[in-house]
């Protein structure tokens, strides 16, 4: 990726190089000012009347506008670097989430998905300081070996004294990250628990209220704080106790330098200028032997993370399209299960087990079973979220596993009984499956989720943001605005998971009513209520994993005692409007609460 950013990337370091020879010839120049044009032994260093000499106007030039030079080129290179690292830092993120996109449903299942992706961002920070820090380091590097050649060429003795110290701030500052490195991961960690609390107080401030916890959670809050607080302390004290020796050991350094070096130009070995050069750059060393450690350390930080990040980028999709796989074109919409068995883990148990149906196009099938039984795997598998372990699902006759994802999602909409909408508007959220949708098909999709009446009573209607997760609408809206995203798309094959579970019934015929219009072929309702059941032409009873029945509601209801078991449990009071008996004992004194 450093290639795309190539020429910015050693442009910058071209200059930051300049830069840094420029700022280590100064004091050289100095050196030259005070010995040749400067010093009395000079033979034409000042002139009889005592002004300065041509001579030294001339030095006096040449370093201004060295040092004007390489201001400018600091602040160009600086620009450069930074600019490149975050270059490549939005590059990693949008290919690390592109990544993440393609990865399969069973990978999120694995993973805490937040924590992939709070992990993944400090990741990336981390990789981005290095990839900062590196370039400067290495033109510090270049200018530290240029300063001691330089010094060496002067005076060897005098340049041992000068470097003498920096030994001693290396270790010193390496002591120093040793103890305050391992309590900044804690510092980050606290403060990353305490903004758990406060996350979840905020989020689940309903839950919090309506149990009077309001206490408890100020005592954890505070018991967080005083955590953090506890990382804090001993991170200042840390660098309370080491700093003053990082910065006094230049200083010791420049005593060494000047006594040593005072002796040497008494004694005529050492000019004045090459003194004071040495004084220069003793301090300029101190630098890179001071960043060198941490330099290092963020290297070692920088690869953990690039490995980290590597590790996501290796891991491989489970579903996808085969080399060979076609578009599935326009299907007449027959469903087939056949003999399917699946389970979501490798050691976890089967969900389905040797499940097969046939629903031909323009069926409404009901699907009815207890809590667990594995309906909304049904949907998942049809869509193809995850590929079955045995068996093989097909419409019209075509094994979803060989025709191309995007097509099978095309023409399979499913609402998931778990509303999702997004932080953008309410048309936004229709249009998601169909961006740039005129405005008119959106709200046909809503008025056929029965959701335009309450839309439009809304301050700002169709534009209305919905807050996060969609909280600021009720259940039973968040679900109608599902579904007119479904309907928008016009799949040929719809399959509703409870999505009408939280509507009244009136609302919820109403919509059942007008699902044809939509344009669906075949129709797939996962269902617990007698309503919705009765919007079917089939039933189809599963348990443990396969089918135990199917055929007509009442005929079940009369011929299979599991069925009535089943309706019974999952509960169910409303009247529905059906010319079926109603008189079933099995529906009597059931309450909404026994719903799942
Ligand atoms: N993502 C998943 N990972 C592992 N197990 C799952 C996952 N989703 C569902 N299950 C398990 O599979 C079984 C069937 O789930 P599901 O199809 O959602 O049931 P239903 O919709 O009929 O209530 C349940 O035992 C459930 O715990
Ligand atoms: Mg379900």
């Amino acid at each position: 990726m450093v290639l795309a950013h190539r020429i910015l990337f050693f442009g910058s370091m071209a200059l930051a190089l300049i830069a840094m020879l420029g700022q280590v010839a100064i004091p050289a120049l100095v050196r030259a000012a005070i010995d040749g044009a400067l010093a009395p032994q000079a033979v034409d260093g000042v002139t009889p009347d005592g002004g300065l000499s041509n001579r030294l106007w001339f030095f006096v030039v040449i370093i201004v506008a060295i040092g004007v030079v390489r201001g400018v080129l600091t602040a160009a290179y600086r620009f450069g670097l930074y600019r490149t690292a975050f270059d490549i830092d939005s590059d990693l993120r949008t290919l690390l989430y592109e990544h993440l996109t393609t990865l399969s449903f069973s990978f999120f299942d694995r993973t805490q998905s937040g924590q992939v992706i709070s992990r993944a961002n400090s990741d990336i920070r981390s990789v981005q300081m290095f990839l900062t820090f590196a370039p400067l380091m290495s033109v510090t590097g270049v200018m530290f070996v240029v300063s001691i050649v330089f010094m060496l060429s002067i005076h060897v003795p005098l340049t041992i004294v000068a470097v003498l110290p920096l030994p001693g701030v290396y270790l010193v500052g390496k002591r120093l990250r040793d103890q305050v490195f391992p309590l900044s991961w804690i510092v980050q960690a606290r403060t990353a628990d305490m903004s758990t609390v406060v996350d979840e107080n905020i989020n689940g401030v309903r839950v919090v209220r309506s149990f009077a916890a309001e206490r408890a959670q100020i005592n954890e809050m505070a018991k967080a704080a005083t955590r953090l607080r506890w990382a804090g302390v001993r991170t200042v004290d840390a660098r309370a106790r080491h700093n003053p020796i990082i910065e006094n050991l230049p200083r010791l350094g420049m005593l060494l330098v000047l006594t040593y070096g005072g002796w040497l130009v008494i004694d005529g070995q050492v000019t004045e200028g090459s003194l004071f050069a040495f004084t220069a750059y003793v301090t300029m060393l101190q630098a890179p032997f001071r960043t060198f450690g941490l330099f290092l350390m963020l290297g070692q930080r920088a690869r953990a993370s690039a490995d980290r990040i590597y590790e996501i980028f290796d891991t491989e999709p489970e579903v996808v399209d085969r080399p060979d796989a076609v578009p599935l074109v326009e299907p007449s919409g027959s469903i087939e299960f056949d003999d399917v068995s699946f389970r979501y883990r490798d050691d976890g148990p089967l969900v389905l087990d040797g499940f097969s149906i046939q629903i031909s196009a323009g069926e409404t099938v009901a699907i009815v079973g207890r809590t667990g039984s594995g309906k909304s795997t049904i949907a998942r598998l049809l869509a193809r979220f995850y590929d079955v372990d045995d068996g093989a699902i097909r419409i019209d006759g075509a094994d979803v596993r060989d025709v191309t994802q995007l097509s099978l999602r095309h023409a399979v909409g499913v609402v998931a009984d778990d509303p999702f909408l997004f932080s953008v508007s309410l048309a936004g959220n229709i249009a998601y499956g169909a961006p740039g949708s005129p405005r008119p098909e959106i709200e046909l999709a809503a008025k056929r989720a029965d959701a335009h009446d309450f839309i439009s009573s809304l301050p700002a209607g169709y534009d209305e943001v919905v807050g996060e997760r969609g909280y600021t609408l009720s259940g039973g809206q968040r679900q109608r605005v599902t579904l007119a995203r479904a309907f928008l798309t016009k799949p040929r094959i719809l399959v509703l998971d409870d999505a009408t579970s939280a509507l009244d019934v009136a609302v919820e015929q109403r919509i059942l009513d007008g699902l044809r219009e939509v344009g669906a072929a075949t129709i797939i309702l996962i269902a617990h209520r007698m309503s919705t059941i009765a919007a079917a032409d089939r039933v189809v009873l599963v348990e443990n994993g396969r089918v135990l029945a199917s055929g007509l509601h009442h005929q079940l209801l009369a011929s299979e005692p599991v069925y009535a078991e089943v309706l019974a449990n999952l509960g169910d009071d409303e009247p529905h409007d059906d010319d079926e008996p109603d008189d079933d004992p099995a529906m009597a004194g059931l309450t909404t609460e026994d719903r799942r």
